[in-house]
């Protein structure tokens, strides 16, 4: 196994001379580590099968099983399928996820810490993900920003992005929010959260879950969220990852804000995602 770390400013160590198939208990120990390091970690040519693929993730973490069962694979329920593909004529998992920017679980207690992402069929216009590094971003704060987010909670909410599902169907959209509502009540969790291994801090604002900042009015919400996310979502903090056949992604969530890429032209696209809990707090309390 070699590890290639990325240059100074950047996110992304790839790994190589490794079968995800194979790995041992000491491996697993190295790619953590270089996960909490280098926030992203890329495997290429690979070509687990969904059974082997799973393997590899219990060896990194837990594996979670996502709240929606309608995002399921049929056989392997840890496996978070995002495709347009029928198959046998049959819708599979849910098209279009992601294409915002987010932390995954951002809007549940406990945040999934990191992901995997295995596309299955890239379309071949582009098959891309974003990353925004919120440690550097946080570094980067201005102090007028800072004042916002220093010692403050942010809230965090998962309805605003729920998928209508086939049994929405002849359901109000006010009845259909109320019961998401229900399942994901809007929480807080902290503006800036400290990573519990490295003590680095990030900031934890996505304009896909965080509604506001705990304790302002309204409209002084909408000003500050206007700021933070006009600052955040900047060019020059966004870092494109173009996925190659046999490429499988690994990040973590705590240090990372990702998007998805748009699929303009329809084309089949699939990918088996797994959100994976390690043995580590969230962030420090
Ligand atoms: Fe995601």
């Amino acid at each position: 196994m070699e590890i290639h770390s990325p240059s100074q400013g950047r996110i992304g160590a790839e790994i190589s001379q490794l079968d995800l198939r194979a790995v041992t208990a000491q491996d697993a120990t190295r790619i953590r580590q270089t996960i909490y390091e280098h926030k992203l970690v890329i495997f290429h040519g690979q070509s687990p099968s969904p059974e082997e693929y799973i393997a590899f993730a219990r060896k990194i973490g837990r594996p979670q099983v996502y709240f929606q069962h309608n995002y399921h694979h049929p056989q392997h329920p840890e496996l978070f399928v995002s495709s347009n593909v029928l198959e046998d004529g049959k819708k599979v998992g849910v098209a279009g996820t992601g294409r915002y920017w987010h932390t995954d679980y951002q809007f549940f207690q406990e945040p999934l810490p990191l992901v995997m992402v295995y596309p299955q069929v890239l379309p071949k216009a582009k098959r891309e993900t974003y990353f925004i590094d919120m440690q550097r971003v946080y570094e980067a704060m201005p102090a007028e920003l800072r004042a916002y987010v220093e010692g403050h909670r942010a809230i965090q909410e998962g309805k605003w992005r729920y998928k209508i599902t086939p049994e929405d169907v002849d359901k109000a959209l006010v009845d259909i929010l109320a019961a998401v509502e229900k399942q994901v009540p809007a929480i807080t969790h902290p503006a800036v959260i400290e990573h519990p291994l490295t003590g680095r801090k990030s900031l934890y604002l996505s304009s896909g879950f965080t509604t506001g900042i705990e304790g302002l009015t309204h409209e002084e919400n909408r000003a500050a969220m206007a700021k933070l996310f006009a600052f955040i979502e900047q060019e020059a903090h966004v870092q494109t990852y173009s996925y190659q056949p046999g490429d499988i992604l690994l990040w973590e969530n705590r240090a990372l804000l990702h998007k998805a890429s748009d699929n303009p032209l329809g084309e089949p696209s699939k990918s088996y995602r797994i959100g994976i809990y390690d043995e580590l707090p969230f962030y420090k309390s």
